[in-house]
């Protein structure tokens, strides 16, 4: 029979003995709100009916949107424990400061807490991502640069997939373990130890409505991609096309099955939609540690130092191969057809 592992269990047990205080626990926080949060999506549906009398819930309290909802929940649980120097979330302007009652910690929390929210309303999957660095200097600690740091320099990244089951995924740099929600328990268990990018790929995923959009030279790749002849010096693997638009759910995919997820620049948004600090940074650490790799196209995520909370990135995660070829075709080094 199978060891029956919780997730409590499992990072305890793989943790370096120096990290088995604060980082653990952080972990344990964040699994306690991935489960608050996958509770009201799953209500999410029923919640629309109940409150569409003036939106107004049992207890008095207006409708909260689902992303509000997220954000909030992370960071009322992971204020108070002493964890923390600060956190930065995608929903808010500024960095969040750990509140002058609670001691502040030596880790900073990065994390888009609602990923795919087009999707809410359709019952579509969505999910949360997270990444933790530690702090820069210790007597300045809770500062933004804190959380302006290179995604290499994470300590532990990860994302929660309110799917078909919610699955909580992360790595603290020892490989990429995921755990499924037994909504019954209310535990995540061990469901995928060691998860590693099979070869080869089996799908893309893009918004390819945008291909008018691209760059010649990513409109050829994406030629290459889909086996067109004449583009590239040798034949792509053959591919499916796969997109949800929820980042994580997309990612989840392509790391079980392979292939890449791509968010190229357009000639109006030259950097793209995805943003470095909550989406492509822990999204690239974890690829890596996978065994893929991530790239804007000209370089590697993993190296780049942020400069802003909300900077984005265009993005091309995924399979080593196919990533590293994007950057061929960026450099001119590839045959082009359009
Ligand atoms: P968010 O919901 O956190 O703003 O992120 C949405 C992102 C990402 O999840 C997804 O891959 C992408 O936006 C979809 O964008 P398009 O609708 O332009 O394809
Ligand atoms: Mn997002
Ligand atoms: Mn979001």
């Amino acid at each position: 029979m199978s060891k029956l592992v919780t997730i409590e269990r499992f990072i305890f047990d793989n943790q370096p003995e120096y990290a088995k205080g604060d980082l653990t626990n952080l972990l344990y926080d964040i699994a306690l709100a991935a489960k608050i949060i996958s509770h009201k999506t799953n209500r999410a549906g029923l919640q629309d009916i109940l409150g569409r009398a003036g939106a107004v819930n049992i207890q008095g309290e207006e409708q909260q949107k689902l992303d509000v909802f997220a954000d909030q929940t992370i960071f009322r649980i992971c204020d108070h424990p002493g964890r923390l120097c600060v956190m930065a979330s995608e929903e808010q302007d500024n960095v969040l400061h750990i509140p002058d009652q609670y001691e502040k910690g030596r880790y900073a929390l990065v994390y888009d807490p609602l990923d795919g929210s087009s999707n809410i309303d359709v019952n579509v999957s969505i999910g949360t991502i997270f990444g933790v660095y530690r702090y820069k200097e210790w007597e300045l600690r809770g500062r933004k640069e804190d959380v302006l740091q290179p995604p290499r320099d994470l300590v532990a990244a990860g994302y929660i997939l309110y799917g078909s089951s919610t699955m909580m995924v992360y790595s603290t740099g020892q490989g990429v373990h995921g755990f499924t929600l037994d909504p019954e328990l209310g535990e995540f268990l061990l469901s995928h130890e060691l998860m590693r990018l099979p070869e080869p790929p089996a799908y893309y995923s893009v918004n390819d409505a945008y291909f008018n959009r691209w760059e010649p030279e990513i409109q050829s790749y994406m030629r290459w991609l889909q086996g067109y002849a004449g583009v590239g010096d040798i034949a792509a693997p053959s591919l499916s096309g796969r997109y949800i638009g929820s980042l994580v759910a997309d990612f989840h995919r392509n790391l079980l099955r392979g292939g890449i997820y791509m968010y190229p620049a357009e000639k109006q948004k030259p950097d793209g939609k995805i943003r470095l600090l909550y989406e492509a940074g822990p999204l690239a650490f974890l690829i890596d540690q996978a065994g893929g790799y991530a790239s804007t196209g000209r370089e590697a995520i993993l190296d780049m130092t942020p400069t802003e909370l909300h900077q984005r990135v265009p993005v091309f995660i995924g399979n080593r191969s196919l990533v590293e070829k994007v950057e061929a075709f960026v450099r001119k080094e590839q045959p082009i057809r359009l």
